[in-house]
């Protein structure tokens, strides 16, 4: 069978997209699997400092979630958070992460985890973090005193108050090697 020139270059790209979009499928449940301790851990160490108080629990959101963050960022995976509305300027994101943020935020319908392909056959992955009402305490519109004062003190330059449960509070994103080196 003689298949035309042109035929052939829209099979190839057929083939091509099939391919990656399986690629896709598995880097981004490797992905969530790497995420999921991160998310865990810093789920129970916010509730455990919550219950002595919101003054723990800043201590907690402060130094625990980039020490949780460091201590699985091993083997050439990097994680963190970050927000459009940042608290700490330290959680700036890598720049490929900024797009696909801005993509959840100009489609509220959108909200599934995404995979994107990164150079030298790194993968990256970003996750949606939306606010629950246990998140108000701290980044709602209307702090209580003594939090308020506190977070005012350590972070000046604040933009993560002001939202209400179900906003898009920002973005887990996640660095990984492919699984075909
Ligand atoms: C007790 C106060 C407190 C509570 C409750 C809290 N946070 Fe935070 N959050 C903070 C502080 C303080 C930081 C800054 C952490 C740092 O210095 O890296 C922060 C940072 C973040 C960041 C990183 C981006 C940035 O703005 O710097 C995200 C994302 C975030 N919080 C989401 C949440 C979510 C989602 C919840 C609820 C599940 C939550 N927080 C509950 C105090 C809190």
């Amino acid at each position: 069978m003689i298949i035309p020139r042109s035929c052939r270059a829209t099979l190839l790209a057929f083939v091509f997209a099939a391919t990656t979009s399986h690629a896709q499928d598995a880097e981004l449940a490797r992905g969530a699997e790497l995420l999921a301790p991160f998310k865990k851990d810093l789920q129970q160490a916010l509730k455990s400092g919550l219950a002595e108080g919101p003054a723990e629990a800043i201590q907690v959101c402060r130094v625990k979630a980039p020490g949780i963050a460091n201590s699985l960022s091993v083997a050439g995976v990097r994680m963190g958070r970050t927000s459009h509305k940042l608290r700490n300027p330290d959680n700036t994101a890598p720049d490929w992460v900024s797009p696909i943020m801005q993509t959840f935020l100009d489609d509220p319908s959108s909200r599934e985890p995404l995979a994107v392909g990164l150079a030298d056959n790194r993968w990256g992955y970003v996750e949606p973090i939306m606010l629950q009402p246990l998140c108000l305490t701290c980044h709602g519109s209307e702090l209580a005193p003594g939090v308020a004062e506190q977070i005012s003190e350590l972070y000046p330059e604040d933009h993560a108050i002001g939202f209400e449960a179900g906003d898009l509070r920002g973005v887990f994103w996640l660095e990984f090697p492919g699984e075909m080196q």
